[in-house]
């Protein structure tokens, strides 16, 4: 059987600052590092799947609009069942953050950005996403560092 393959790119703040007042914190920043990022997110995701909350896909610009399927995903809808809606594609999870809250567990890639942003950030990026879902066997684990075994 065909399988999904999830991945994310994303850009961060120094501090992990994702989003501030529904756009990027860096919004209109021309500096070649927040250019470049800009374009490489359009350049991985084109031909493949843009899977994001309402607020996110709406911020997509026209111009990248028809070389994409972008797909909004509500939380009413199942991560599995709709994921599984694109075998055989590559899937980008485009956020928002309560968006990867729920996707992370999928994802085999994730392609961070650190940019040079110092600034203020309503969205944060939360590191527990990088290893959502994964188990440890308790007979595998380091007894050393696990006062609950
Ligand atoms: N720096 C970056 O790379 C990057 C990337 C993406 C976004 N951002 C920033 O993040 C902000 C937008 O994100 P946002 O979170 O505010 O809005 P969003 O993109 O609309 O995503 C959040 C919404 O997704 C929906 N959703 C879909 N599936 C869900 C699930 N399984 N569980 C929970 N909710 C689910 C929910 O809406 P319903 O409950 O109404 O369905 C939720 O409110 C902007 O500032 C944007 O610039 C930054």
């Amino acid at each position: 059987m065909k399988k999904t393959v999830v991945r994310v790119v994303c850009a961060i703040g120094q501090a992990g600052q994702l989003g501030l007042k529904g756009g990027l914190p860096w919004e209109g920043n021309r500096s070649p590092e927040f250019v470049a990022d800009v374009a490489r997110f359009f350049d991985l995701t084109r031909g493949h799947v843009l899977l994001a909350g309402p607020k996110t896909i709406a911020s997509v610009p026209d111009f990248a609009r028809a070389d994409r399927d972008l797909v909004v995903v509500r939380s009413s809808m199942d991560p599995e069942d709709t994921l599984q809606r694109f075998a055989g594609r590559v899937v980008f999870i485009g956020g928002g953050p309560p968006v990867w809250d729920a996707y992370a567990r999928f994802v085999s890639h994730w392609d961070i950005t650190r940019l040079p942003y110092g600034g203020p950030a309503d969205r944060w990026f939360d590191a527990r996403w990088l290893t959502a879902g994964g188990e440890v066997a308790k007979n595998h684990r380091d007894p050393s560092s696990h006062r609950d075994q």
